[in-house]
């Protein structure tokens, strides 16, 4: 049975400091999201509550029609994957797996079946003897994994699963994770400070910032459209230009920075513009050219990308990073414009 996560408004403090301001959040049944944010934000708060190791203030929790809010941790049915594996030293491989189903009354003969059938699903048939002293940091972890699974929990939630392993089998690992967790169907709600991690695992992540969500969406839209200046910073936009407009001309808007230089967008391209707003672009959102349209800059250092040269932008409102053709390098010191590049921009409302 897969069910849906809700969380409604819920506030969270320790003791007088509030971590979590007005947090909701819906996962639909059999859907893997993401929490993704830096060290501090609440992720793992987040987790707690719905764990039951920590009580809202206020707001509430659901799980499929089951109100979780002060429901004791032990009757939640949720499972738990930790960075740290939390495997029991003195179990085997196979008695840690199947754990979870001894305290749900499982008879030992459907015991040592299910986690059988578990271990051979994360390929660790040939490990159910060992203690878990003499397995590899990937290994313990599918065993964490296996046991989170066995239990056939309508909830499976983890927490930077994968921080204690190498590059490579973090690679493997996600997406083993994400295998599982489609078999099974899985409502599934995972922690990463990793954005790659969080991208190509979710269906769905949550930007967090300083106890807020700041942007749920599908890694596609999060990277194309963010919807704010966090949001696009954390994915890239490393230009973020205030802009008033100061002409409209049907579709063709003239918008300008607070040192007085214009571009031109169109309304075709951004949908309506309003009169005052961030454009956000990455180095490739701006061009580099001689023309003299555009922001007038003085260029900086020069990097060579391979597919283009990056460049240092000094503009009266601010620095910038644009790119360039390889065609033509342009020596430091010399004077250029930067142009939007309408695909690669975005029109993000206005901080202030
Ligand atoms: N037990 C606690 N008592 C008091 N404050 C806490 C406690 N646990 C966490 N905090 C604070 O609450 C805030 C959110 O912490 P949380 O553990 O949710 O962050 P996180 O997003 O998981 O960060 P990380 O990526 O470092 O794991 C932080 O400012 C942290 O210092
Ligand atoms: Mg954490």
């Amino acid at each position: 049975m897969t069910v849906s996560l809700t969380l409604d408004n819920v506030t969270a403090h320790y003791g007088s400091t509030q971590v979590l301001q007005d947090l909701s959040l819906a996962i639909a049944a059999g859907e893997l999201v993401s929490l993704l944010g830096a060290s501090g934000c609440g992720k793992t708060t987040t987790l707690r509550l719905v764990a039951g190791f920590l009580e809202p203030t206020s707001g509430s929790i659901r799980l499929g029609d089951r109100d979780l809010t002060r429901m004791p941790a032990h009757q939640r049915d949720i499972g738990l994957v930790f960075q740290n594996y939390a495997l029991f030293p003195h179990l085997s491989v196979r008695d840690n797996v199947a754990f979870g189903l001894k305290q749900r009354g499982l008879g030992s003969v459907e015991r040592k079946a299910k986690a059988d059938t578990m271990l051979e699903r994360v390929g660790l048939s040939a490990f159910a003897e060992r203690m878990p002293a003499a397995l590899s940091g990937g290994q313990k972890q599918r065993v964490a994994l296996a046991r989170a699974l066995v239990i056939e929990p309508p909830l499976l939630m983890f927490d930077e699963p994968l921080s204690n392993l190498d590059a490579k089998l973090r690679v493997d690992m996600r997406v083993e994770i994400r295998r599982l967790q489609r078999a099974n169907g899985t409502t599934s709600l995972y922690v990463t400070h990793d954005q790659e991690e969080a991208f190509s695992i979710s269906d769905r992540v949550a930007i967090m910032n300083a106890g807020r969500i700041m942007q749920l969406d599908r890694p596609e839209v999060l990277y194309q459209r963010p919807a704010n200046s966090f949001v696009a910073r954390f994915v890239g936009f490393e230009n973020l230009i205030d802009m008033t407009v100061t002409e409209r001309n049907g579709a063709s808007v003239k918008a300008t920075t607070p040192a007085g230089a214009s571009v031109f967008l169109s309304q075709d391209v951004f949908g309506a513009i309003p009169d005052r707003f961030v454009l956000a672009a990455r180095p490739d959102g701006l061009a580099v050219t001689r023309s003299e349209d555009g922001i007038p800059v003085t260029l900086g250092i020069r990097t060579y990308l391979g597919r283009a040269y990056q460049y240092q932008c000094m503009a009266q409102s601010g620095t910038y990073l644009g790119n360039g053709p390889l065609t033509e390098p342009l020596e430091p010191g010399t004077a250029a414009s930067l142009v939007p590049v309408p695909e690669q921009c975005c029109i993000l409302p206005s901080d202030a």
